[in-house]
């Protein structure tokens, strides 16, 4: 009998709970196991007063560390209590499998060699894109390449939002209240659409696939608060879709990692991603290009995440367990590609900002459209050796009396 607790009982547990009950005999024939959940924490015991496992549910934490447990599964998120919990389980040899990306990508490096050194593991697959098996996939099938980059979009809420903003025409307001009420967002959303989920996922993933260790907080990132409808507006003139990517890529010694909302083409392979689905697009130097994507979010997505851990313990696949490297990645948070850019600058006068961006750009393409209605910005496509240019005209037109305020968008048309 392989016996299993788990911290938490919110969308995530309870997709768990029931993977495990549908799965009791999955491992009868093979091992002679069956599983068991044996205890639930919960904060309020009186919450889930008529759920069909309000039989296993405890407040104590010490039902938890019994000694019959196996394997601690943690759902509660966050990191106060996770981070301690987690500690408490290692240290009394359990097993844990966990889908917090907060956790692992603050302390992921520390939990994986307490584990070690109590002889147990902590998997955490469902950590990054929901129900894509993606953490396995680069630390098994693709261990033979050199990860050279990853494209991704990593967060299921704000590519909800954005598919809602840009397919239905809803608001930022109402498409967030929606992914709300379907579960996919965090407890605090400002976690989502200000892209610090997206970092903290993407820091995993780079950390794996570069064998550096990505710190989240060294990560460039901008949410996707400042996007509207006629942001939307213009990139359809470009057959173009907005999506908040997760990038990073091997610059020499130097990783560039960034999360921002990018113009991508509308078939594009990311392009293409809609609602709370996620993908990951990842180049290696043997396989080439290998997209990954599937539900980021939501009860049973992350459950299957959870339960594909379950099952390496059960089948004792210790020696493939992910390691964090010791050595730190150097980021660098600045697009050196030579790319196409969108601006929109507000001014009170078209003429002179028109004027200025063919002087600092060989090539640019200016818009006769301005969706603001007032006539009073600009928007631009213009191509850039890097953004350390675009940055350096922004800085520039944002000192002249006229420029008000400058958005920029990096464009992948290809
Ligand atoms: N809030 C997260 C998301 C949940 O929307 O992707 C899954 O990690």
């Amino acid at each position: 009998m392989v016996n299993i607790a788990m911290l938490g009982y919110g969308v995530v547990g309870s997709g768990v709970a029931e993977l495990i009950l549908r799965n009791k005999y999955r491992f009868k024939d093979e091992l002679n196991e069956e599983l068991v959940l044996s205890k639930i924490l919960v904060k309020n015991i009186g919450r889930h007063a008529n759920n069909k496992n309000s039989g296993l549910l405890t407040e104590d934490i010490d039902d938890i560390f019994e000694e019959r447990v196996d394997i601690i599964v943690e759902a509660m998120g966050g990191l106060d209590p996770s981070y301690e919990y987690v500690k408490m389980a290692l240290n009394m040899k359990k097993h844990v499998v966990t889908a917090n990306k907060d956790l692992i990508a603050e302390y992921g490096y520390e939990l994986l060699r307490l584990a070690r050194k109590n002889g147990v593991t902590i998997h955490f697959e469902a950590s990054v894109g929901g129900g894509i098996p993606i953490l396995k996939s680069i630390n098994e099938c693709l261990v033979g390449n050199q990860i050279k980059s990853i494209k991704s979009i990593l967060n299921g809420t704000t590519n909800f939002i954005l598919s809602k903003m840009n397919r239905n025409g809803m608001s930022y307001g109402n498409a967030l209240k929606l992914a709300q009420d379907l579960g996919f967002a965090e407890a605090n959303p400002d976690s989502d659409v200000k892209g610090y989920d997206a970092a903290r996922k993407l820091s995993i993933l780079s950390t794996i696939a570069y064998n550096r260790r990505v710190n989240w907080k060294d990560i460039n990132i901008e949410g996707i608060m400042e996007i509207d409808s006629d942001d939307f507006r213009y990139a359809k003139l470009k057959k173009c879709n907005i999506k908040l990517l997760g990038m990073s890529k091997i610059c020499n010694d130097d990783i560039y990692a960034s999360v921002m909302p990018v113009m991508v083409k509308e078939d594009s392979v990311l392009g293409k991603i809609e609602n709370e689905y996620n993908a990951i697009l990842v180049e290696g130097d043997a396989v080439g290009d290998v997209m990954f994507s599937g539900k980021g979010a939501g009860m049973f997505p992350t459950a299957s995440a959870v339960f594909g851990d379950i099952a390496d313990i059960i089948e004792h696949k210790k020696e493939k367990s992910i390691v964090f490297s010791k050595e730190k990645a150097r980021i660098n948070g600045n697009w050196s590609l030579k790319s196409k850019w969108f601006m929109r600058i507000k001014t009170d006068d078209r003429i002179k900002v028109i004027e200025s961006i063919p002087l600092n750009f060989k090539s640019c393409y200016i818009l006769s459209n301005d969706f603001s209605g007032n006539k009073n910005e600009v928007a631009a496509f213009v191509s850039s050796d890097n953004e350390n240019a675009v940055n350096d005209y922004i800085e520039k037109i944002k000192q002249k009396k006229y420029a008000e305020s400058v958005k920029k968008l990096l464009v992948l048309d290809k």
